[in-house]
């Protein structure tokens, strides 16, 4: 099956976010569904829940992806989310990182440390969705320095140097594979490997919140992305988005 991400890449040198480039272009005129927008380098680049994404110009792929994932419902759009960090995670894989784990609700860690971090940018019409700004930024050549400790890079797990450009399209290979997966409805694959790479689904994880540390395992995550725990008592409950800080 023919892909659909990268076909088509607008390269920009700064911007203040893909992200925000991306909607205001789907704001002013239709786009063929898979436009890559990519920067050198992001003056405001944008996290999840409000937070700041640093990168430093020409050390990262930063870049954003409009989809249409009209046959998600509103109740379905985490599947998306799903299929991007998977396709992240093969990604890893195939450059030799084969420990790549999800930090859910989509962090992307190697060596318990943050490597990807995916904000995702939904429009809806009523119950279905109508477009997604995806966006995506991978550490790829940035060294200790650059980066926070809790980060790492693929320069610092490989000890190679990559090409930013060879590697934005071969990340697009693996996007494409997941979101043709999610297209032809394999909904029930992507959640099984999802939950597989997941942080705290084999084995406890240490979540903390007012002070007060809980050890847990994921039992689930529904479609619409909420997450249920488990904790060593047998007592199930149901984290929010940033509810809880995760240890790891
Ligand atoms: C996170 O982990 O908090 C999400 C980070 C997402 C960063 C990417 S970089 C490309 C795109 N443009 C942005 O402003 N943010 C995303």
């Amino acid at each position: 099956m023919q892909g659909i991400i990268g076909n088509n890449i607008i390269k920009l040198d700064a911007v203040d976010s893909t992200n925000t480039y991306a909607a205001t272009l789907l704001k002013n005129q239709k786009h063929p569904e898979g436009l890559v927008i990519t920067a050198i380098y992001q003056t405001s680049g944008r996290g999840q829940m409000g937070t700041i994404w640093h990168s430093a110009p020409g050390e990262s792929l930063t870049f954003s992806v409009i989809l249409m994932p009209t046959f998600l419902k509103v109740e379905q759009q985490f599947l998306l989310s799903m299929a991007i960090s998977l396709g992240l995670v093969e990604y890893l894989k195939i450059k030799s990182v084969t420990n790549g784990i999800i930090k859910w609700p989509n962090d992307v860690l190697v060596n318990r440390k943050k490597i990807a971090g995916i904000l995702i940018e939904n429009s809806l019409k009523g119950n279905q969705m109508t477009h997604s700004v995806v966006g995506i930024g991978v550490n790829i050549n940035s060294g200790i320095i650059g980066l926070p400790e809790t980060a790492t890079s693929l320069q610092l797990e490989t000890g190679r140097h990559y090409d930013l450009e060879a590697e934005l399209y071969e990340i697009c290979h693996h996007l494409n594979k997941y979101y043709l997966m999610l297209r032809t409805g394999k909904f029930s694959s992507i959640k099984t490997a999802y939950m597989e790479h997941l942080l705290g689904f084999h084995s406890p994880v240490e979540l903390v919140k007012n002070q007060v540390k809980t050890v847990a395992k994921v039992k689930q995550v529904e479609d619409n992305g909420s997450i249920l725990l488990e904790d060593l008592s047998g007592k199930k409950f149901i984290a929010g988005f940033k509810e809880y800080e995760w240890l790891y």
